[in-house]
């Protein structure tokens, strides 16, 4: 529905108006014009299911995203008429062969791509894999598979699902995301760089005093305590979506735009780091919690989750880079759920102005001067710099100002949802923002070591009050590599 039928094709000079910068993303518009025409979508489970009762599924959480010369339920109606159901069982190639028929009627020996989402748990990744390539892959053109986290528990058990999607898939067939990677901001973060030339010359140990990468949820884990409580959030949010962004943040400049250039600069920024020790992380489990008159559930009130459950709900870690841009600067992560805010940032401290002549403006709180650049990933996307000014007047006074770029004043439209962005780009073969095995394997490597530490000495997390700010460990790590979290007691 972004380039709805009836609108004519555009013309040269709208083309250079179009998403993107990359003539790889100016054509994927044009292959999308013609995407509306010609696809189906199929639903696979073993739930039996006809097409309209998914239909009708599916109708009740859609949404459209129309031009204003359009109808939005006629949009949707035709949508929906494009979507099919099979039932079928995960591991039975004869259900996938069904499947294939099916697929073939609709695509009416014309040349077809298929394109395969595995919206399941990881034990059955293999198997779906292993039927859906035997048994219903593209004759005639491609065929991909979009999996996503968990990828394995540790090194060993991620390289062993590698390997078993190997048996049957090229790399290139395997699209794994991470969805923060589809963030607005965090794609944004490339252009910030390599775009601007006031932000490069700073990007480094001699500027940067230390980044910090946070994420928070006001909420526990809400029924998903079953899968939560085997996965812990350092492999839910630290390896994959926090890392991928410190990757992202601290990568050198690749040579080009291509996916392949990009990963390898992110690969060897996750091979220079060191892997984590116990003493670099604090880990966390939210408790139960009355406030205002309403009762917070702690973790282990979840009925799914065992009562002794030692799973962390929070950890806060720092990691350095040994490379030459980044010898010695801390990377400080904090992930935790049921915490007081929703939010994720990514905060850069500078270093103290050498030799500042208003230092006296300042008292002897040096660090409230510094300046700090703020990428609010979400909510309220926003990118701002925390700068020191003169307050209007005879007298001199300082105090800090932000320079803001608040995305909802200076683009009121709406910004796609992360999985919109990734499931076009697999669509259309972008894989910039998947992540390939290499990437995986060096991610894996780095938590691997803590988290046998962790589980192996049974390590009791902190507990902290559902909605408060987090355990003060974590105030207590910052300190120790002489960071205060700029989340924390800012004027925000
Ligand atoms: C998922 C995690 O990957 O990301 C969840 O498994 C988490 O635990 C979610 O809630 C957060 O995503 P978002 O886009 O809502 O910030």
């Amino acid at each position: 529905y972004r380039n709805p039928k009836g609108r004519s094709p555009p013309s040269p000079l709208q083309w250079s108006e179009l998403r993107g910068t990359s003539p790889r993303r100016r054509s994927f518009q044009l292959s999308s014009l013609f995407f509306m025409k010609n696809f189906s979508v199929f639903g696979y489970a073993r739930t039996k299911l006809t097409d309209e009762e998914l239909r009708n599924m599916i109708g009740q959480t859609l949404t459209c995203r129309i031009d204003k010369r359009e109808n939005c339920e006629d949009k949707m109606e035709q949508f929906l008429k494009r979507c099919f159901y099979h039932s079928g069982q995960y591991n039975s190639e004869e259900n996938f062969r069904e499947l294939d028929v099916k697929l073939k009627e609709k695509e009416a020996g014309k040349l077809a791509n298929r394109l395969f989402y595995l919206s399941i748990p990881p034990n059955i990744f293999v198997d779906v894999v292993r039927c859906a390539s035997l048994g219903a892959s593209s004759a005639s053109g491609w065929t991909r598979v979009i999996v996503e986290k968990p990828f394995g528990r540790d090194s060993e058990s991620s390289g062993q699902l590698t390997r078993c999607l190997m048996q049957y898939l090229a790399e290139d067939q395997i699209f794994r995301i991470d969805h923060y990677l589809g963030k607005e901001l965090v794609e944004n973060l490339s252009v910030l760089r390599f775009s601007n030339l006031v932000f490069e010359p700073l990007w480094s140990r001699n500027y940067i005093r230390n980044v910090q990468l946070i994420f928070s949820e006001d909420f526990g884990t809400d029924g998903r305590g079953g899968y939560f409580d085997n996965y812990g959030i350092i492999r839910d949010i630290m390896q994959n979506h926090l890392l991928q962004i410190l990757a992202l943040f601290a990568m050198e400049t690749p040579v080009s735009l291509d996916a392949e250039d990009i990963r390898n600069e992110k690969v060897k920024v996750l091979r220079s780091m060191r892997p984590l020790r116990l003493e670099d992380v604090v880990v966390g489990q939210y408790k139960g919690h009355v406030k205002g008159g309403r009762s917070y559930p702690g973790y282990t009130d979840d009925p799914t989750v065992p009562k002794n459950s030692i799973t962390p709900t929070f950890a806060a870690a720092a990691l350095f880079i040994n490379n030459a841009r980044w010898d010695g600067v801390p990377f400080l992560m904090k992930a935790g759920k049921a915490l007081y805010t929703k939010r994720a940032e990514i905060r850069v401290q500078f270093r103290h102005v050498p030799g500042n002549l208003y230092k006296r403006n300042f008292g002897t709180d040096l660090d409230k001067a510094t300046n700090e650049l703020v990428l609010r990933v979400q909510p309220d996307e926003a990118i701002y710099l925390k700068i020191n000014n003169k307050v209007p007047g005879l007298e001199m006074r300082l105090d800090r100002s932000d320079l803001n770029l608040l995305y909802r004043a200076r683009y009121p439209r709406e910004i796609p949802d992360a999985y919109e962005r990734l499931l076009l780009d697999a669509i259309e073969g972008e894989r910039r923002l998947f992540i390939r095995s290499d990437e995986l394997d060096a991610a894996w490597a780095l938590f691997t070591p803590l988290l046998k530490d962790l589980e192996g000495k049974r390590i009791a997390p902190e507990l902290y009050p559902y909605g408060s700010r987090g355990p003060v460990g974590a105030h207590y790590l910052a300190a120790k590599h002489n960071v205060r979290w700029g989340d924390i007691g800012t004027e925000e």
